[in-house]
């Protein structure tokens, strides 16, 4: 049982409203299967070595393999790319995520072929905290698509960064 106060999650929450992150799909390929999740929980960490986490829930689908897998990727979206934030957020849509704009290999993490950003990371530790666990990754590769204009969420709603 939680003893968490409500009224400290009610604030919380109101405040992380007023916080906007940029929105990412984090890809894993497990036993050929490739898998995807929407997640703003991510944020550089360190240059030296070059790395980043991802806090990922442990009830989404694709948790239990993220404990397994070598690598990741944080496919950073580009703001014309809300469907697809909305599509790897959508339990309902879990046949129709991949089937078109990303690398069909299953060699390794799938690229989402025109993302703002896309960054590959060996996955080198996860400590589970509360409902999710945070996974570090050091970076391996990372591509970006030239035009800066990221979809960030913000106030419960997608939108852009760039005026
Ligand atoms: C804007 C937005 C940001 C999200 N950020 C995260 C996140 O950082 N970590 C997470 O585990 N789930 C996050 N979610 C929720 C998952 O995308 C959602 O629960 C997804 O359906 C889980 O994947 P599954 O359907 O394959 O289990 C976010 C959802 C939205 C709409």
């Amino acid at each position: 049982m939680s003893e968490t106060d409500p009224s400290a999650v009610e604030s919380f929450r109101a405040a992380m409203r007023r916080v906007a992150s940029t929105v990412n799909v984090i890809t894993i390929c497990v036993g050929g299967e490739r898998m995807g999740i929407t997640a703003t929980a991510m944020s550089s960490l360190a240059m030296d070595p070059p790395s980043l986490l991802v806090c990922i829930n442990r009830f989404s689908a694709m948790h239990g393999s993220m404990e397994d897998v070598s690598h990741f990727c944080v496919n950073v979206l580009h703001r014309d790319q809300e469907n697809i934030a909305r599509m790897f957020a959508d339990r309902r849509q879990h046949a129709l995520r991949f089937l078109s704009g990303w690398t069909e290999d299953c060699v390794r993490p799938p690229r989402l072929i025109d993302a703002q950003a896309s960054i590959v990371c060996r996955r080198i530790d996860h400590h589970r905290f509360g409902t999710h666990s945070i996974f570090i990754g050091v970076v391996e590769d990372a591509q970006v698509r030239e035009e800066v204009n990221p979809l960030v969420y913000v106030d419960g709603q997608y939108g852009g960064a760039v005026d």
